[in-house]
């Protein structure tokens, strides 16, 4: 009998809208607003903390959950940051970006039959990682077009079998950031259950507005069952890095650990001691929010002279447009035309819906020079005369 190789688990996957509208960018020489990506590099001082490492024998594995130095750095942020004093040894674990410490996490804790809840729009490494391990995918829509959560719709789509909640705060795509009392209204729902939420915080430090990032780290009821991710390569600019990590308190984390010890077992060594250095100055991150609104708001002077309609983001690396005024296109052909005809690359909105939801609404990523936003802006202006 021919072999006849098994069509693998995540078969029916194609190839994401992440590299087709950067390929479709590539092949028209169109600027590329798509990917979540800055086009400037990280500062100087870190890469040579790095390269110190590198060029001084650290180049052996890490331990298991990652260099103690690191998790200390990390543990003293916390404690200032959100007011919780989590134990660096048994609580915190570096991973191989955030999308590693959400694979864990799903992997550790969900099993054949679980339902999983996720807020749709949803970052698309969520479902694959419910869906490997068995697990049943159940949407919760956030509201149009202001894209809040309604915790009253959530609720309803729980069931006995709900083992755990997804959120994303600073919210990609829509730039959605919750207030206070959205954690006290997860915390109402979930606090007579055992349903574990995933926190996933990868842009805790990109938030604008003088809004204060609301963290289940700083809510002792709901860190009792959380584990909340974070990226490096947002807060630093070094996405290709892959650099992140973990925090759950210590029995969560334990069974994070289990997981994270085969699939990758320890990261990058030097990387983990440059990181430990360059984070012990803390206006290295905590001035991100004013970096990253004077962007937002550069990208903006251009973009209100179109008719693109904006929807206000608070966080993030992203805005989101409507477009209804300018064409009736599926977002999917709108985000191509745009592509191709305009010369800017942008992310269809509906690609991050289970139902392919079509609101007429595109995500800008604005991680990018003032001289990118600017000919962006000055291409989508052109193309409206
Ligand atoms: C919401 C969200 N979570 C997780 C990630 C993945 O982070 P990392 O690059 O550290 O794996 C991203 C990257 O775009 C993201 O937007």
């Amino acid at each position: 009998m021919a072999f006849q190789p098994p069509a693998g688990k995540l078969s029916d996957s194609g190839t994401s809208i992440f590299s087709t509208m950067s390929g479709l960018a590539r092949e028209n020489n169109a600027i590329n607003l798509a990917q979540g990506f800055p086009d400037f590099d990280c500062d100087p001082v870190l890469k040579r903390f790095v390269g110190h490492y590198i060029h001084n024998g650290y180049n052996q594995y890490a331990p298991m959950p990652g260099i103690p130095e690191l998790r200390e750095v990390i543990a003293t942020k916390v404690r200032d940051l959100y007011d919780n004093p989590i134990n660096a040894d048994s609580e915190i674990t570096i991973t191989a970006g955030a999308t590693q410490a959400i694979f864990t996490a799903i992997t550790a804790f969900v099993s054949p039959g679980d339902e999983v809840i996720l807020i749709e729009p949803a970052y698309d490494c969520y479902a694959p990682a419910v869906k490997v391990n068995g697990g049943t995918i159940v949407p919760c829509e956030m509201t149009h077009p202001d894209y809040n959560v309604d915790w009253d719709h959530l609720n309803s789509l729980v069931t006995d079998k709900t083992r755990m909640i997804v959120t994303n705060n600073p919210h990609n795509p829509t730039g959605t950031v919750f207030k206070r009392e959205d954690l006290e209204a997860i915390y109402d729902i979930v606090k007579d259950t055992n349903i574990l939420i995933l926190s996933d915080e990868v842009y805790e430090h990109l938030i604008f507005d003088k809004l204060k990032h609301q963290s289940v780290l700083n809510h002792p009821g709901l860190y009792a069952r959380s584990i909340a991710t974070f990226s490096f390569g947002k807060t630093f600019h070094n996405t290709g890095w892959k650099m992140g990590y973990a925090i759950a308190p210590p029995k969560l984390m334990s069974a994070f650990r289990k997981v994270h010890q085969f699939n990758v077992f320890s990261v990058n060594t030097p990387f983990q001691y440059g990181l430990a250095d360059y984070m012990g100055n803390p206006s290295r991150y905590l001035k991100l929010g004013e970096f990253y609104q004077s962007k937002r708001d550069t990208f903006y002077e251009f973009m209100k002279k179109t008719d693109f309609r904006p929807i206000p983001s608070h966080g993030t690396y992203f805005q989101l447009f409507d477009y209804s005024a300018i064409s009736d296109m599926s977002d999917v052909e709108f985000a191509k035309k745009m592509t191709v005809e305009k010369g800017v690359a942008v992310i269809p909105v509906s690609v991050f819906y289970t139902a392919k939801i079509d609101h007429k609404v595109v995500r800008f990523c604005f991680a990018k020079k003032s001289e990118t936003l600017k000919a962006a802006g000055m291409q989508l202006l052109k193309s409206e005369d």
